[in-house]
């Protein structure tokens, strides 16, 4: 469904030679950048718009669970602090959908779509923020995972994604830092304030790892995206990476994780880990999770209550052009 909706944007090229794709290949096989005006396969361009449109869209919906604390932050440095966080994401959006405006996919049609309930995002945005440890526990986990998904995204093969990625990740460095801080401060806190990180820690660890996309052997887009190298890593590779770098910093900070199967092997050193609840994943992608459909009701109206700064800037730049034309 979300696929075919992406596949109704208009496609700019239009038959492709084989000798062509050889080219593409061999650029992209060495480490050449694909910029917007290089030729490119249709099927690398609409898997990019896929990726980067869903992106975007996790930018824009993941400031919705925490936009909810801003107001009930325990303190004026938390409540900055947050609000930062909070327009930083609203700005990787902006990255993002100025990325894939580069391949022909405008914003608004991204934009309907994803208030249609036509797009796909971050399934992590679905879950709700019960607690104030609930936004350490998403700048500790979701924006640590985000950073683990985003460092090998600054090497993708195409130009403008690669290149709003350096700036996202700068940026996410301090939004897991700043939810670490919380988390400790908790965790270092009173028997009560270390019970509400343990509890956000309980309600975010599986859902964090399910971030990373469904198990390598049910990713359909992985093999193609690695050969294109738009992806580095697989889905299963990252995921252990951040349960890898995940782990100590839970013992560092006195927390159990909420895995009785979680044990280090011996010979690797890698951390593994029980079984992820597949159910719930495709439940949540599919719409049913806890918080869609306030997500998205609360997207629609923030869409139709900023209507009129979108036609204040339209009036005024149409105002500007037909100034210079005079
Ligand atoms: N939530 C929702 N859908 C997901 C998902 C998730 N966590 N993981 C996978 N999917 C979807 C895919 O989009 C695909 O559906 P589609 O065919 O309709 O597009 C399907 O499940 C199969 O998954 P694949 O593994 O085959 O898909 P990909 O190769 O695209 O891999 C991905 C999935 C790893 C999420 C990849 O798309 C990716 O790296 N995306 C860029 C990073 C990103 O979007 N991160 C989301 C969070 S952003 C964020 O956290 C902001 C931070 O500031 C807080």
């Amino acid at each position: 469904m979300y696929t075919q909706a992406l596949n109704d944007l208009p496609t700019p090229h239009n038959l492709e030679d084989a000798e062509k794709m050889a080219n593409f290949q061999t650029r992209i096989d060495s480490e050449d950048r694909i910029e917007a005006n290089d030729w490119m396969p249709e099927a690398y361009r609409r898997t990019l718009v896929r990726q980067i449109s869903q992106h975007a869209h996790s930018e824009i919906i993941g400031q919705l669970p925490e936009g909810a604390w801003i107001t009930r932050a325990p303190s004026l440095r938390r409540k900055a602090a947050l609000l930062a966080k909070v327009q930083d994401e609203c700005g990787h959006g902006l990255y993002l959908y100025a990325a894939a405006e580069t391949l022909n996919a405008s914003r608004e049609a991204l934009m309907d779509q994803l208030m249609e309930g036509k797009a796909k995002y971050s399934s992590i945005f679905n879950y709700p923020t019960m607690t104030w440890a609930d936004i350490g526990a998403i700048g500790w986990l979701v924006d640590g995972a985000a950073i683990m998904n985003q460092i090998p995204l600054c090497r993708c093969s195409y130009g403008p994604y690669a290149r709003a990625m350096i700036r996202v990740c700068k940026e996410e460095s301090f939004h897991q830092r700043q939810g670490f801080e919380i988390m400790m401060t908790l965790a270092k806190g009173s028997a009560r304030q270390k019970a509400m990180a343990q509890d956000a820690l309980n309600r975010w660890w599986w859902p964090s790892l399910m971030m990373f996309g469904p198990p390598d052997t049910d990713s359909q887009h992985s093999d193609q995206s690695t050969r294109w190298k738009i992806k580095r890593f697989s889905n299963d590779e990252l995921r252990q990476k951040f349960v890898d770098a995940t782990v100590p910093q839970a013992q560092f900070l006195g927390l159990t994780l909420p895995d009785p199967d979680l044990r280090q092997d011996e010979v690797t050193g890698n951390w593994m880990y029980g079984e992820i609840d597949w159910e719930e994943f495709k439940q949540v992608i599919a719409g049913n999770g806890p918080c869609n459909q306030d997500r998205l009701a609360s997207r629609r109206k923030a869409h139709e209550e900023g209507a009129w700064v979108r036609e204040a800037a339209a009036a005024y730049a149409a105002r500007q052009v037909s100034r210079h034309a005079a």
